[in-house]
């Protein structure tokens, strides 16, 4: 699988930087943070989730919207425990966990300094901490051999906490398309190959979880699974899903250079893959997974057929053929999406009066589209004006009215935000019904009649989302 392994060099954004904006500006906050926060759960602000709802809209529209064979499903989190003993979960659901025998703290074996380069066969051998002299990167304390530990978060249904109340919090929610594989197929008539798409939250207990919204214990996933004839069919699946799924980030604005493929080893491979290609992103913190493309064969269908005894089969009418269809599936995360066009959009630029930070979103992932601003905020009929301005734009788009600083000012915090386009009213617009636009990215600034800035805005989001 070729890689592109062109270096872009470090990253323009560190870490701290973006955590540091997405606080202060209202993207992501750490939870229950007055009770001094919970590990690896984020909230998302008002702008953050403006920003993640665009992001699953534009998975959903490339998903769902412009495509003839692919349809919706909304299934629940929790689901029937056998789903998740079939599925393989309860099995074999789990990482490699070490415990220092000092602190206490656990570690995942597989992101240990020292372990690098090694396969997932080297990493299952038990006496691995002792042949490499391993030990606890926090206090060089002894490490326990490793045991798996099941990601999966239990919890009871019903009154009685007892061992036959157990349910799990889905891990992934793929397993809804497939139990549902049925009643989709029959309810929207479709023929194989077709597509399931669903988004929702899914939930990991992460040994090792961080990097901010990267890895954590509760998150969204945005997952596809296409039902294709066995063998052939399914190769030839992946091997069209690979490059659209690359070329999706590329579309909302992800600088190319920053993603690659990689790979799974036949060791490293899921319990369910048959062949698995991850989409990376060039993180702050390294090349890390975005998304992944799976071939799942018949592994799924044919599980839940042979565990619950329904009849999982398609029949093809034009082969008079009965079989169970195989997977490719298309398994991003919203959050990690949502993650990576915050780092890719971040610029910050010299100019001569000091340094501009600007988030170059692209429009439709931008929280806001449009900030209606006053030039001279004491003038009732400006602000009025504006505010005409604001309440028709806001009928299609998100709009922002903002007064609180001079002009200059209201642009570098538009700017900072993703905000593609700012309308300004000044003094002259009262007498020649006109207004300035200035765009986000080139700071150029021109002359609209207030009658067709609606009109130019919503022309250049479409030939943005065309682009
Ligand atoms: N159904 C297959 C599946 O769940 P996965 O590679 O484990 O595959 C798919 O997860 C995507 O979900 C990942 O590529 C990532 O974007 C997202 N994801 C997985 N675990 C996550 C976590 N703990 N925090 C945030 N996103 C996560």
């Amino acid at each position: 699988m070729p890689v592109a392994e062109t270096d872009p060099g470090p990253s323009v954004a560190k870490l701290e930087t973006i955590v540091s904006l997405a606080k202060r500006r209202g993207f992501v906050y750490p939870s229950s943070e007055i009770y001094g926060g919970i590990n690896a759960v984020w909230d998302y602000g008002p702008l953050g989730v403006e920003l993640k709802n665009n992001v699953k809209r534009a998975w959903w529209r490339s998903m769902v919207q412009e495509r003839d064979d692919i349809v919706g499903l909304d299934a629940g989190i929790l689901m029937h425990p056998q789903v998740w003993v079939t599925s393989g979960h309860v099995g074999s659901f789990s990482d490699p966990l070490v415990e220092c025998d000092t602190c206490h703290r656990r570690f995942r074996l597989d992101e240990l300094p020292g372990v690098e380069g090694l396969s997932a066969t080297e990493l299952q051998d038990e006496g691995i901490v002792e042949r490499l002299g391993l030990v606890c990167p926090v206090d060089q304390g002894p490490l326990s051999a490793p045991r798996r530990f099941n990601l999966m978060f239990k919890t009871h249904m019903g009154p009685v906490e007892d061992e036959g109340a157990v349910i799990y919090l889905r891990p992934e929610t793929a397993q809804g398309s497939y139990v549902n594989f049925k009643n989709v197929q029959m309810s929207s008539r479709k023929k194989v190959p077709f597509g399931i798409a669903q988004i929702g939250k899914s939930f990991r207990n992460e040994i090792s979880p961080g990097n901010f919204v990267f890895r954590m214990r509760e998150f969204e996933q945005m997952e596809m699974q296409y039902f294709v004839r066995p063998g052939e069919a399914a190769t030839q699946a992946f091997d069209e899903w690979l490059p659209a799924r690359r070329a999706w980030y590329e579309r909302y604005g992800v600088t190319p250079e920053r993603l690659r493929f990689r790979e799974h080893a036949p060791d490293e491979l899921a319990h369910y893959a048959k062949k698995a290609i991850d989409v990376e992103y060039r993180f702050p913190f390294g090349w890390k997974e975005l998304e992944g493309v799976h071939n799942r064969g018949d592994f799924d269908l044919g599980s839940h057929a042979g565990a619950s005894g329904e009849n999982l089969e398609y029949f093809d009418p034009v082969a008079e053929e009965h079989f169970i269809p195989w997977v490719v599936e298309a398994a991003a995360g919203a959050d990690r999406a949502a993650f990576t066009f915050l780092i890719d959009a971040y610029h910050e630029e010299q100019l001569e009066k000091g340094t501009r930070v600007v988030l170059r979103l692209h429009p439709d992932i931008a929280p806001y589209k449009v900030a209606v601003l006053p030039l001279l905020k004491k003038r009732p009929e400006i602000v009025e004006l504006c505010h005409t301005i604001k309440g028709d734009l806001q009928k299609d788009m998100m709009a922002v009215y903002d007064d609180t600083a001079a002009i200059g000012k209201l642009y570098r915090r538009q700017d900072e935000i993703g905000t593609p386009w700012c309308v300004t009213v000044d003094v002259d617009s009262l007498e020649d019904g006109a207004v300035t636009v200035r765009d986000r990215d080139s700071m150029t600034q021109e002359r609209v009649p207030v009658e067709n800035v609606k009109r130019l805005l919503m022309d250049r989001m479409a030939a943005a989302r065309e682009a």
